[in-house]
């Protein structure tokens, strides 16, 4: 089937108690493990690309290698959709070569002028086709060259979600309750350890989600930020000559409890680029005296396909919901 737009996915999302994964895809390896994981599971998804990506691997490489996919999954709805697009020139230049969903993101931007900018894409996506995913209230982290300290990050106000929606004509709705991009989005002194001297998170700001949802019935929020930053591949990662101490992420039960609530859509890019880092290293670690490169990637590409596998099936909701 051709792409699709986000919009049935959303509504069935929405009204059956699940998400729809979001995962950011960079070259042909990360675009197959996802593909492949979704097709088995029977699982609808959107395949998102972000203005870093593009300039890494170029608007139309990543066309073609969801193209690609498209034809080697004909029963699978794929959605190819903009990750945090800075500005409406980017929407556009996605809108007119092929994208069926874009982002614009102008949340650090004042509230009156994150709605005309909104609004501008809007108009332009919906005169095509396509749908639009804006953004209230600010995450922390690192996302594309924008980097946001915790101190700057706001959660979303309830109080401006309807206006914002009723005068952008947005599709779907990303907000802050707490999640933020990377792999380390919580400092240790904003958490507890557990028995196991593992860091354990400040819980989500569910009562944010619950009032925004009271406040926008039927209409799809997004999460993004929400990777697990899973300690096996942390400690992978350690084990084989990498240093990422403390990096820790979104307890899985509470992506699911917000899977079944308001939330259609959930980003996940960390854990994906934490699986394939882990797996090279080991991989380089246990061979030195390999050079293939299709030796490396394919271990490494296995495991973006398992652990996709593992978000559609025990967090997400949506294995066999294509
Ligand atoms: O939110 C950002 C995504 O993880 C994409 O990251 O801008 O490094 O491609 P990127
Ligand atoms: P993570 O860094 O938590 O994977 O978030 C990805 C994201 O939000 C992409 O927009
Ligand atoms: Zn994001």
């Amino acid at each position: 089937m051709p792409l699709v737009t986000s919009k049935e996915m959303f509504e069935k999302a929405y009204n059956g108690g699940y998400a729809i994964g979001a995962f950011n895809v960079n070259n042909m390896e990360i675009v197959q493990g996802i593909t492949e994981a979704c097709a088995e599971e029977k699982a609808p998804v959107i395949l998102q690309v972000s203005k870093g990506a593009r300039a890494y691997a170029n608007h139309n490489y990543l066309v073609k290698l969801v193209e690609a996919a498209i034809m080697c999954n004909p029963d699978l709805p794929i959605c190819l959709h903009l990750d945090h697009g800075p500005d409406f020139e980017t929407c556009k230049s996605c809108i007119d070569g092929g994208f069926t969903s874009v982002m614009i993101d102008a949340s650090s931007k004042p509230f009156e002028e994150n709605i005309e900018i909104t609004k501008k894409v809007v108009e332009y996506a919906h005169d095509h086709g396509v749908v639009v995913e804006a953004e209230l209230g600010s995450l922390a982290g690192v996302e594309d060259d924008v980097k946001v300290a915790a101190e700057d990050s706001s959660y979303t106000r309830p109080e401006e979600v309807e206006e914002f929606v009723q005068k952008t004509g947005c599709d779907s709705l990303a907000i802050a309750i707490g999640t933020s991009h990377g792999a380390y989005k919580f400092k240790p002194e904003q958490c507890t350890r557990n028995e196991k001297g593992i860091l354990v998170p400040p819980p989500l700001r569910f009562d944010i989600l619950e009032e925004v949802s009271k406040r926008l019935p039927g209409f799809p929020i997004v999460l993004h930020g929400s990777s697990s930053v899973p300690q096996e591949y942390v400690k992978m990662v350690n084990d084989n000559g990498g240093k990422m101490p403390d990096a820790v992420g979104v307890p899985e039960e509470q992506l699911r409890k917000a899977a079944s609530l308001a939330v259609c859509k959930i980003n996940i890019d960390s854990d994906l680029r934490l699986a394939m880092t882990g797996t090279i290293r080991q991989f380089f670690n246990e061979h030195p005296d390999k050079f293939d490169p299709r030796e490396y990637l394919k271990p490494a590409r296995a495991n973006i396909k398992e652990i996709v596998r593992h978000k559609l099936t025990d967090v997400l909701g949506c294995a066999g919901k294509a």
